[in-house]
């Protein structure tokens, strides 16, 4: 392993979302979902890291961090917690938390649908309802005018490839249904509408309030598709996939065209993201299947690879993966790239900070070779819940001791950090943070 640096330019940080930190909210779907047993362990978004109460405390941590940016969402149901019904209160509390980032000069940007949505919007059907659009939309107007003096970049909507396979296809999220492809294409539909319009409508409010620097786009799950065998299946598995899970979103919220199977209306011309957003993870193998329902292919894991090409779930971890992804999409729009997300679980934290190394490698190979990559946000800043699997899978670089709520840095968030601080990898700190944490195991 060798020292490296990065551009002064490229801005890092961290990425976190209001369900998975904050606790103590009643009105959104994921707390009925707590409560229907759907999470893993029977566990609840109730408490989660009580970010909610304790955000001085981690902003405070943030900066001490050397952070300079932070990818949060505001959660929908603190601001409209019933219907027509808006709470001071929730945006107060945003205003406070979003002031104080602002102080400790960490830049924010700000998730608008980080899978969680009210439990009043659930219950008329969520991004099914024909109402949906037009009532993100209001939402989004609330945030904007109410706090959209201290917010200058935006992520309307996040994996929207995940979100609707995840609600729709595999159960996991409220309101858990299976193989609705129907759904899942109704779902994309309007969450690529919601999009558009929110990009031209928080472009147009900040206008109007003589702002001239707004910053809107999503923040786009891709996985890197890879071939197990080269056979005629695998690669038309492949191109499928591409399509249904990258390109069928890309094309809609990048470009507002709805394409097959979606319908083919040019929703408005334009180009509707200021930057990528780029969550990045893993590499997915496409083994061939004759089953046409999913789509001729099979996504697995390489079998017998090395522990330490995984993660605590099972994922695989590569880096190239990161180059290839990125290099792919900016071919193709030539606009700026945020990584968004990119990280892993690691209860032991005894390969995030290799992982850090080699995916931050991968950044500047992609600077280095002219591909405008500009921020990187590691997921995640603290430990948090992982949605239906709860809170066993550790991404923080901070640990959350979810008895006491303690938090303490991790060897990975020291070492972060110093990359931060400086935005130089040294043979120093390779040998400090690298090494010796590996002897460690
Ligand atoms: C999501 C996060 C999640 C992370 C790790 C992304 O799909 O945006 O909310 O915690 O991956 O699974």
């Amino acid at each position: 392993m060798k020292s490296f640096k990065l551009p002064q330019s490229l801005l890092l940080g961290t990425a976190t979302a209001a369900t998975q930190i904050e606790g103590g909210d009643k009105n959104s779907n994921w707390y009925y979902w707590s409560l229907a047993g759907k999470i893993n362990n029977n566990e609840s978004s109730i408490v989660a890291a009580n970010h909610y109460n304790r955000y001085l405390e981690d902003i405070e941590l943030m900066d001490n961090l050397n952070q300079e940016i932070y990818r949060m969402s505001i959660e929908w149901s603190r601001i409209e917690p019933s219907r027509d019904e808006w709470s001071e209160e929730g945006v107060a509390h945003y205003r406070d938390e979003l002031t104080q980032l602002l102080k400790c000069n960490i830049k924010p940007l700000v998730t608008l649908h980080h899978f969680s949505c009210p439990q009043w919007f659930q219950e008329i059907g969520g991004f099914l309802s024909d109402e949906a659009v037009a009532l993100f939309l209001r939402f989004t107007e609330k945030v904007v005018v109410e706090l959209g003096d201290l917010i200058e970049e935006y992520c309307t909507i996040n994996e929207p490839n995940v979100f609707v396979n995840d609600t729709y296809m595999d159960g996991k999220y409220p309101p858990g249904e299976y193989n609705n492809i129907r759904h899942y294409f109704k779902a994309s539909k309007n969450l690529i509408i919601a999009h558009v319009e929110a990009y031209k409508l928080i472009h147009k409010l900040r206008e109007q309030r003589g702002y001239t620097n707004t910053k809107v786009g999503f923040a786009h799950h891709i996985a890197y598709f890879d071939l197990k065998t080269k056979n005629p299946l695998t690669k038309l598995s492949k191109k499928m996939m591409d399509y249904s899970f990258h390109t069928m979103f890309l094309k809609g919220m990048v470009e507002g065209k709805l394409v097959f199977p979606l319908g083919s209306k040019v929703i408005d011309k334009g180009i509707f993201c200021d930057f990528l957003g780029v969550n990045y993870y893993s590499r997915h193998l496409i083994h061939s299947s004759l089953n046409p329902a999913t789509l001729f292919g099979e996504v697995k894991v390489e079998a017998n690879l090395a522990d330490d090409k995984l993660n605590d779930l099972g994922w695989e971890i590569y880096p190239e993966g990161l180059f290839y992804v990125c290099e792919e999409i900016y071919n193709k729009y030539q606009l700026p790239i945020y990584i968004t997300e990119n990280g892993m679980p690691d209860s032991k934290d005894t390969k995030r900070a290799k992982f850090i190394y080699d995916h931050l490698y991968q950044v500047k190979s992609l600077i280095d070779k002219g591909i405008k990559v500009e921020r990187y946000y590691h997921w995640s800043f603290m430990d948090n819940l992982e949605w239906n699997d709860g809170y066993g899978p550790r991404f923080g670089l901070v640990e959350v001791n979810y008895q006491t709520l303690e938090r303490k840095v991790r060897n990975s968030g020291h070492f972060y950090a110093k990359i931060c601080e400086n935005k130089v990898v040294t043979e120093e700190m390779i040998e400090e943070y690298i090494n010796k944490s590996g002897d460690n195991l």
